[in-house]
């Protein structure tokens, strides 16, 4: 089932939005040559406590990986798609792409963001990777509304990626959220049968969060459990934002 949330419900999602949107300015402010992808760890932690919210993803259980992730932020380096584990060992350097993805928890509901940032100065390709990633998000985001149908949000970003040559991750996929990290509907980044197509409601809240990759689709998870690469070594990219349906039109909870 797909919960609907009320005006004053969205009002607080927009309360955890906006404190995800804050944490990954910081951090993204802070990523340049011999940064570690630790220290983002650490000025996350902080920044979420302060607020008075909850870390979403530390000790969150994914019976994909059969455990609780371990920490904040997924930070995920180049050809590592997503779900990359904070390490000191990871020393930033220049032409890295490092995606950066967390959520919190504040008031009982959810709000998950993730950016891709470029570590000094990085190839025209990856440039160009990173942009049509981008486009992809904000062109799904504009199909969030009432009257069109999940697919329609899907199709969007899959159309677009491909357009560009470049392909689309099929193993992970969006959400809903709400008072929980993952709710009803899965938001795949590509149109296929064996997901859902509901109509879109008002109310309706979805995690839309396109993983992009330079070369083929494929990826697979290391043996520390959790990180996903490319299965080609190439490199990929990953945007998210939580967006509501709204008799307006798309709000996105996630940017002011
Ligand atoms: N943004 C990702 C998602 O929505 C990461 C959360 S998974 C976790 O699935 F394990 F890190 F919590
Ligand atoms: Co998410």
């Amino acid at each position: 089932m797909i919960t609907r949330k009320s005006p004053s419900e969205l009002e607080k999602m927009r309360r955890s939005g906006l404190l995800v949107y804050s944490v990954l300015q910081e951090l993204a402010r802070m990523v340049q040559v011999g940064v570690t992808t630790h220290e983002l760890e650490v000025v996350a932690e902080k920044m979420i406590r302060d607020a008075g919210a909850r870390p979403a993803f530390k000790g969150y259980y994914v019976p994909a990986a059969g455990c609780k992730y371990p920490y904040v932020l997924c930070t995920s380096v180049n050809h590592e798609i997503i779900h990359g584990l904070p390490s000191t060992k990871r020393v930033l350097k220049a032409g890295d792409i490092v995606k950066i993805d967390t959520g919190v928890e504040l008031n009982g509901y959810f709000g998950d963001s993730a950016i891709t940032v470029p570590v000094g100065e990085i190839s025209d390709s990856l440039k160009k990777l990173l942009q049509v990633t981008q486009e992809s998000l904000e062109l799904a985001i504009a199909q969030v509304k009432v009257g069109n149908r999940l697919f329609d949000v899907s199709g969007t970003v899959e159309k677009h990626v491909v357009t560009n040559g470049f392909s689309v991750v099929r193993e992970f996929v969006g959400h809903g959220i709400g008072t929980k990290l993952h709710e009803e509907p899965q938001v795949p980044n590509y149109v296929d049968r064996q997901h859902e197509n509901p109509r879109l409601k008002e109310g309706m809240v979805f995690a839309i969060e396109p993983m992009v990759n330079e070369g083929k689709p494929g990826s697979r998870v290391l043996s520390d459990k959790w990180t996903a690469v490319t299965t080609d070594g190439r490199c990929s990219a990953h945007f998210e934002h939580v967006v509501a349906v709204t008799d307006k039109g798309p709000w996105v909870l996630t940017r002011p």
